[in-house]
């Protein structure tokens, strides 16, 4: 087959979805529909006891399923609270699994079906240069994702995040076969969800869709080899525009009133959608800077804790370690395509009637610092104990991130992306 030097063909993959209040029980029947006779239930310790599971699990044994509980995912996982998972399930040898959570408990679920259905070292399957970047060999078991909260996304993408413990560094396994394979986005869900969560997770989907919507464009990628090898995230392209920019404007409309108004059920419902659109976006698109600068950010934490995670260990939400990169870099990438970063902040709501395209980066820049200063964001990166000495080792931390990295739609090298954590030290 012959190939032109650069990419000409897009994709858009995403998981199957159901939406709407009370589609929770419904799980039963989709698992049944997809022949499975022995499902795990992956959940965290703290939503062991939430409606969600209680209803999953209900709905799953109404099918005369057996239905195991596991409620061992680490928030924020590691590669040690994956290889729990994986022990676990390849143990009991599920045919099919149900993750009910955030982002951990689905990402959770998404390496422990990779890796009993495909045994191998575990560095294989996870992304160069950590791992090895080996593809999966075939089809995993049936996965059915119940998210709990507006943000990550993942009921969507085949991409499941970690970290790497003993490297201090956030990596990921990315692959089309770890998609579930469908998605049931229930608002009831996430009513009861601390504002915190639904501050960080809203600010992670208005990142997912202001990335993509800015990556470099899947036409300036160079073609792969084989169909096999084109990745999942493939550059900004016509489909994954629409869904990244009906995302950052759904989310820039309802999360204020979804954080501040804890009974506001209409706008967190929306903003819950939103996070759904954005994944279908940025799992065909891929993420770049602000992503890639979070896994040092979140991975080098030393000391901080925020209402509403667990405070046993320093943690940084995920979500609030990519926005506060963000006014940095948008100033950085605009000269790239000033009209794309000018729509962006169309897209979240300003008038940009009139404004000269030069001025794009600091217009998006300041229509993001103003959103999270609403949302009660603190401050920068200096705010979570970092401070301008830590930005070289931040930079070398990010620097690995090749996948996202690489989709900024400028070019950075090491001293380009230090001083990128310098500027994201304090935003206002
Ligand atoms: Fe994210």
């Amino acid at each position: 087959m012959a190939y032109t030097e650069t990419e000409t063909i897009f994709s858009i993959d995403t998981s199957a979805i159901k939406y709407g209040i009370g589609v929770t029980s419904e799980v039963g029947y989709e698992l049944e529909r997809l022949g499975v006779k022995n499902a795990v239930l992956i959940t965290d310790p703290n939503l062991v006891e939430n409606d969600a599971v209680k209803k999953s699990y209900e709905s799953i044994t109404y099918q005369g399923i057996k239905a195991t509980i596991y409620d061992n995912v680490e928030v924020e996982p590691t590669d040690i609270s994956f290889k729990h998972a994986i022990d676990f399930c390849t143990r009991k040898a599920f045919d099919g699994y149900v993750a009910v959570g955030g982002g951990s408990s689905i990402d959770t679920a998404k390496a422990a079906n990779l890796y009993s259905t495909h045994p191998a070292r575990f560095l294989k399957y996870v992304n160069a240069p950590i791992g090895d970047g080996v593809a999966p060999p075939g089809q995993l078991k049936p996965l059915i994702a119940v998210p709990t909260t507006g943000g990550t996304g993942s009921e969507t993408t085949g991409v499941a995040i970690f970290d790497f413990l003993e490297m201090k560094a956030k990596t990921g396994i990315a692959h089309r076969y770890l998609r579930p394979t469908m998605g049931l986005v229930d608002p009831e869900n996430t009513k009861s969800m601390p504002k915190m969560v639904q501050a960080c997770s809203g600010l992670d989907l208005l990142c997912h869709g202001l990335e993509s919507y800015t990556a470099k464009p899947f036409s300036q990628r160079q073609s792969p080899n084989t169909p096999g090898e084109r990745p999942s995230y493939q550059g900004s392209n016509p489909i994954s525009d629409v869904w990244a920019s009906k995302a950052i404007a759904m989310c820039s409309e309802n999360i204020v009133a979804a954080v501040n108004d804890d009974n506001n059920y209409e706008a967190r419902s929306q903003m819950l959608l939103a996070a759904t659109f954005a994944g279908v976006g940025f799992g065909n698109a891929g993420c770049h800077l602000p992503h890639g600068m979070s896994y040092s950010v979140s991975g080098m934490i030393r000391d901080c804790t925020v209402e509403g995670y667990p405070e046993d260990h320093a943690i940084v939400p995920h979500g609030m370690s990519v926005v506060l990169n963000a006014p940095a870099v948008f100033r950085y990438t605009a000269p790239a395509n000033p009209e794309r970063h000018l729509k962006a902040a169309q897209f979240m709501g300003v008038d940009v009637s009139g404004a000269d395209p030069m001025d794009s980066g600091d217009i998006l820049a300041n229509a993001i610092i103003d959103l999270i200063q609403k949302i009660h964001i603190p401050n920068g990166l200096r705010s979570l104990g970092y401070n301008e000495s830590d930005s070289r080792t931040l930079a070398k931390g990010a620097m690995p991130q090749h996948r996202v990295i690489n989709l900024s739609p400028r070019p950075v090298t090491e001293n380009d992306l230090t001083q990128l954590f310098m500027d994201s030290m304090t935003l206002w």
